[in-house]
């Protein structure tokens, strides 16, 4: 008969006692022979620091007076249990050694009609090693699970083993239904399914993966951009395995795509004011010019001959200058109204509410606390745009315009009691204020219901200097 390869043959008849006592000394871990009434009948330890009590008191003492009653019971349970049923038996049990919570695992064997052996291992190292494995696994876990990056785990042909919750939440789909898919089949948008497959090939065939940007189409249809990049992770067993984290970039890509078209719009604002004053200045002031020039080589000429036409000439010179002069004027103030930089936003907006055909209320605090020359500006071009859009399609009977400040802004508010319906297009002037307004990071709304009158309320942050 073979015994079984744990064995190894030493429990056999023919061992002898020089051998058995030689295996059990040999054997770490302390020994206690007990009888099945409690009472112990003999000990091997190490050291006398593996007791818990002193030597000479252990032998006829019982298991109920050394150890604590639990571990007491236990033991004199598995111990009975052994010999009744000539089993090994297995007992887990921990108690206070000098203060100090220990776990120890025992081995309980029969070795006669009436008493067992109990072999005890102190296994507390090796349970503090797997609490702290167990706390960083758990600690793994709530970083994947409360991380806003999208996570997913891929082997190497990129079918999908995981995924964290901020993923499944942002495709809207479970975790189960990703599970054995290949990455690129699911949330990431069509036209880009070829290119993710491709840079996936390339990163296994060793290229460094970088970082990569595909759409992604949400449970409701919407387009997210999200920047992707892949780590080479080993799982458990050491199989090869891809972390790819994504991090969704779409309010990003959304706001450099709005500050692009603001800047285009800016730039575009410019020459259609360039065009204005080219305009302005030919039509106006360069005409009067004209004309003057002309008058007074017509005057040079009569002079001697007939000093009356001369005169005539003179004076319609007189007239053309001081409309080119008028003109150029107003075209000044168009650019930068002076009163505004004389004598601030107050006054100014009085001025343009005062040239109005219907009746504007106007509401400011002092008109002694100045802004910066910016805010300033944009204040009076939002109420001057503002008003001029009223008189012009509102049918209003009155207005009112606001500038105070609150808080940290200066808030400036046009309303009128017309028709509504007011909308910012693309570079008219509600939305040259709007790029005006944001480009001091300042808000523009505008709220018009259709027959219900318009609010134009910008807010202008007053901390860019004063
Ligand atoms: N107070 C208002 N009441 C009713 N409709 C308005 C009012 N303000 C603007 N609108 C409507 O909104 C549109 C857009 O106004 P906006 O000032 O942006 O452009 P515009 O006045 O048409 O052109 P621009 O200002 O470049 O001369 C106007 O064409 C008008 O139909
Ligand atoms: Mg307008």
């Amino acid at each position: 008969m073979t015994a079984p390869p744990t064995d190894g043959g030493l429990d056999r008849p023919a061992t002898s006692d020089t051998t058995a006592r030689a295996l059990v000394a040999a054997i770490p871990d302390p020994i206690f022979r007990i009888g099945t009434d409690g009472i112990y009948r003999g000990f091997k330890v190490d050291s006398e620091e593996d007791l818990m009590t002193p030597a000479e008191e252990v032998i006829g003492r019982s298991v109920h007076e050394r150890l604590p009653p639990h571990v007491a019971e236990a033991i004199l349970e598995a111990g009975r249990r052994a010999v009744a049923e000539q089993e090994v038996q297995r007992i887990e049990y921990s108690m206070q050694i000098r203060a100090e919570e220990r776990d120890y695992e025992g081995r309980v064997v029969a070795c006669g009609p009436d008493e067992f052996v109990l072999i005890v291992r102190d296994f507390t190292e090796r349970t503090l090693q797997e609490r702290v494995l167990q706390r960083e696994r758990d600690f793994s876990r709530a970083v994947v699970r409360s991380t806003p990056s999208f996570l997913a785990l891929v082997d190497e042909n990129g079918t999908l083993l995981g995924v964290n919750r901020a993923l499944e939440r942002a495709a809207g789909i479970p975790e189960e239904a990703w599970l054995g898919h290949p990455f690129w089949k699911l949330f990431i948008a069509e036209e880009d399914v070829p290119r993710a497959r491709e840079d996936f090939v390339r990163m296994r065939d060793g290229e460094p993966p970088g970082t990569v940007e595909y759409e992604h189409v949400g449970p409701e249809g919407e387009r997210l951009v999200v920047d992707w990049t892949a780590t080479i992770v080993h799982d458990a067993e050491g199989a090869l395995r891809y972390l790819l984290c994504g991090l969704d970039v779409t309010a990003r890509k959304q706001a450099e795509e709005e500050i692009r078209r603001s800047r285009a719009r800016i730039v575009s604002a410019g020459d259609a004011e360039r065009k204005r004053l080219e305009r302005n200045l030919h039509d106006g002031a360069q005409q009067n010019l004209v004309t003057v020039t002309h008058s007074i080589h017509l005057a040079a000429r009569s002079l001697h001959t007939d000093p009356g036409k001369a005169e005539e000439h003179l004076e319609r010179a007189l007239v053309e200058l001081t409309t080119a002069h008028e003109e150029l004027r107003e075209l000044a103030r168009g650019l930068h109204p002076q009163i505004l930089s004389l004598q601030g936003l107050g006054p100014a907006v009085r001025a343009l509410a005062g040239r109005a055909p219907i009746s504007v209320t106007v509401i400011t605090i002092d008109d002694v606390t100045r802004w910066h020359p910016l805010v300033e500006s944009a204040a009076y071009f939002v109420v001057a745009e503002c008003l001029t859009n009223t008189l012009k399609y509102a049918r209003a009977a009155t207005a009112t315009v606001r500038v105070a400040p609150r808080e940290h802004v200066l808030v400036v508010e046009v309303t009128d009691d017309g028709c509504g319906g007011a909308a910012p297009g693309e570079g008219s002037g509600l939305g040259g204020l709007r790029d005006r307004v944001e480009a001091l990071d300042g808000t523009f709304e505008v709220h018009s219901p259709r027959g219900g009158g318009t609010r134009i309320r910008a807010e202008l942050p007053l901390a860019m200097g004063s």
